[in-house]
């Protein structure tokens, strides 16, 4: 197919053309000057983006492996963990944690609205122990495309008076949208380098306070590779456990360069108002009864990823038919969904023209598949972006 692809899933995202320069070299020796300057770089752009003067661990692993870090630093075979269900990534979470061992709690929730504070600060109270070691909060659930509330999270933690540790899972959202690790009382962050931070995949990313190493440091050891202590040393050998994954942090270092260049508010202006273009989209879209936004509330509705409803299967021929024929990539329902909505992702190094670009050749596939929808979804998108764009220039 002629032209560029564009890639819309909430994940991977699309990488900059600076950043795939930045990975197109030879590798550096380990001890070689140039790559410690890379490797500093990177922990400390980190701490930019969660916000933290805390602790930063970069692991060569997926974000799996960050839940898989922070819950094998914070706990033990047999502990308590709380695990607010946001929706299928929530779920998995929950899944991963017991197949470490760990005693899970999850508090219902339903995949259309942001978890309930008010739950959690319930259950805390009930646990008069302090059993629970963690709570464990998925900021934005990509699968539902929800956002969660984590200072309100926090404050119902501190409401019931309770020691649980806060583990945030901002995979899905760091850069995109406001967290402020120390301000908000984040004990541990986590995060890949596959979605707003524009790398691709193959980095987890972790943030964590003194509470949680001190938290850390107190357990017997039973794991090597994620352990944080051998990571709090100096040497670069140390930090990564092994030899570093140099051409991930040579592209990391130069995203983080490109955040910082833009600036998180600018950025997260950015997404508010693509995000905007694309609700105005599916806004329109929805008037014939066919397609509906998986999330009701504009409010409760993540900046980076949007889910949409449709009648079981037809998402999926939605998806084939966009990528095969028009060569744009959006993704499938998970879990519950899977079948009956598909999602675009608008996360990351992303502009006008190419979110644009992404709403008209999903209006493209609905024509050509026959599925009714309101006509002038893409029109009422350039009008919002317009309006949008007055109103900073004015
Ligand atoms: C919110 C959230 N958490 C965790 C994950 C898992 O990350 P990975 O697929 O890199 O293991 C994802 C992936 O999409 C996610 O969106």
């Amino acid at each position: 197919m002629a032209g560029r692809e564009f890639l819309h899933s909430p994940g991977p995202s699309h990488v900059p053309d600076r950043v795939l320069a930045a990975m197109h070299r030879q590798p550096l020796d380990l001890v070689d000057s140039r790559l410690k300057a890379v490797v500093g770089r990177c922990f400390e752009g980190l701490k930019d983006v969660f916000r933290t003067r805390g602790h930063v661990f970069i692991y060569a692993a997926n974000g799996h492996g960050g839940w898989e870090a922070a819950l094998s630093n914070l706990c033990r075979p047999g502990d308590a963990v709380l695990v607010p269900e946001a929706g299928h990534f929530s779920n998995s979470w929950a899944d991963h944690a017991r197949a470490l061992g760990l005693d899970v709690e999850v508090i219902d929730g339903d995949w259309r609205k942001p978890v309930d504070p008010a739950a959690i600060e319930r259950r805390l109270r009930e646990d008069r122990g302090g059993r629970i070691k963690a709570v464990l909060a998925v900021q934005i659930d990509t699968a539902t495309s929800t956002l969660n509330d984590i200072p309100a999270i926090r404050a119902a933690i501190d409401a019931a008076g309770h020691p649980a540790l806060l583990v945030a899972d901002t995979i899905a959202s760091l850069g995109a949208v406001p967290f402020e690790m120390d301000g908000w009382g984040v004990d541990v962050a986590i995060a890949a380098s596959q979605k707003a931070l524009m790398c691709p995949p193959g980095l987890a990313l972790l943030a964590a306070n003194q509470r949680a190493v001190e938290v850390s440091a107190a357990l017997p050891r039973h794991q090597r590779y994620w352990d944080w202590a051998p990571r709090l040393g100096e040497e670069s050998y140390l930090k990564f456990n092994g030899t570093m994954p140099e051409h991930l942090l040579f592209g990391l270092a130069e995203a983080l360069d490109l955040l910082a260049e833009e600036g998180l508010p600018a950025i997260q202006a950015r997404h508010r108002r693509l995000a905007g273009a694309v609700h105005a989209a599916v806004e329109v879209w929805s008037e014939a009864g066919t397609l509906s936004f998986h999330v009701p509330d504009e409010a409760a509705r993540a900046v980076t990823v949007t889910a949409i409803r449709t009648p079981e299967g037809l998402a999926d021929r939605i998806r084939l038919h966009a990528r095969e024929r028009l060569g744009v990539s959006v993704a499938g329902g998970l879990g519950r969904l899977s079948g009956t909505a598909f999602r675009i992702g608008h996360l990351g190094d992303l502009n006008e023209a190419m979110i644009l670009g992404c709403l008209g050749a999903l209006e493209i596939a609905f024509i050509e598949l026959g599925i009714p929808h309101g006509r002038g979804g893409v029109g009422a998108a350039i009008e919002r972006l317009a309006a949008e764009r007055r109103n900073v220039a004015g």
